[in-house]
């Protein structure tokens, strides 16, 4: 470890009897003490672990990166992205346009430019706030770059898609 400004420890466990806890918390590390973990009930940790790259790409490996449109609705609706776009096609109290069935759709932007709604233009909408806006909107719509990865971005399509 080394000091740092912010961290950010998740952790979701299941117990033995089968129970599952998932949470997290925050911190700043700023004065490192020795690292003594067996006093907390860790027994037999080897550090060594964490530099060996054979260790570290066997775990990476049981990481799967999930696509699904399923996926794509749990980060819709963690991202808040629910909190401006109706799934429907509700245009009242919504801050950003509806988005059922956007894809094939034309875009009216109010430079007086048009354009088909397709996967890369939903990936240009959600990654560079928009430099064109849709008639009737103003740039309201937050840039996600480095919030989702590559595969929640194509989670979160597939589930555009399938509204
Ligand atoms: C604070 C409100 C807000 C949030 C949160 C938000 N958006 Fe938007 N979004 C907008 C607005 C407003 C626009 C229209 C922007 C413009 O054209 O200037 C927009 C545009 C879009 C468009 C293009 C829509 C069209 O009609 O062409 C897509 C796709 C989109 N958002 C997806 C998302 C996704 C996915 C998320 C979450 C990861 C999200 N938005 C979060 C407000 C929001």
């Amino acid at each position: 470890m080394k000091t740092a400004e912010q961290m950010e420890l998740l952790y979701e466990i299941s117990a033995e009897d089968g129970r599952s806890m998932q949470d997290g918390f925050w911190f700043t590390s700023k004065t490192l003490e020795p690292l003594a973990l067996q006093p907390y009930g860790f027994k037999n940790v080897d550090l060594a672990l964490l530099k060996d790259e054979a260790a570290i790409a066997k775990a990476a490996e049981s990481i799967v990166e999930v696509v699904s449109a399923e996926h794509g609705k749990a980060m819709f609706e963690k991202l808040a992205c629910m909190g401006c776009h109706s799934t429907g096609q509700q245009v009242d109290g919504m801050y950003g346009p509806p988005l059922q069935g956007i894809i094939g759709k034309k875009r009216e932007f109010t430079d007086g430019s048009s354009a088909v709604a397709n996967e890369k233009y939903l990936k240009e909408s959600i990654l560079d706030p928009p430099v064109r806006h849709v008639k009737g909107y103003s740039g309201e719509m937050p840039s996600y770059v480095g919030i989702v990865s590559e595969s929640d971005l194509e989670s979160i399509i597939l589930y555009i898609k399938s509204l």
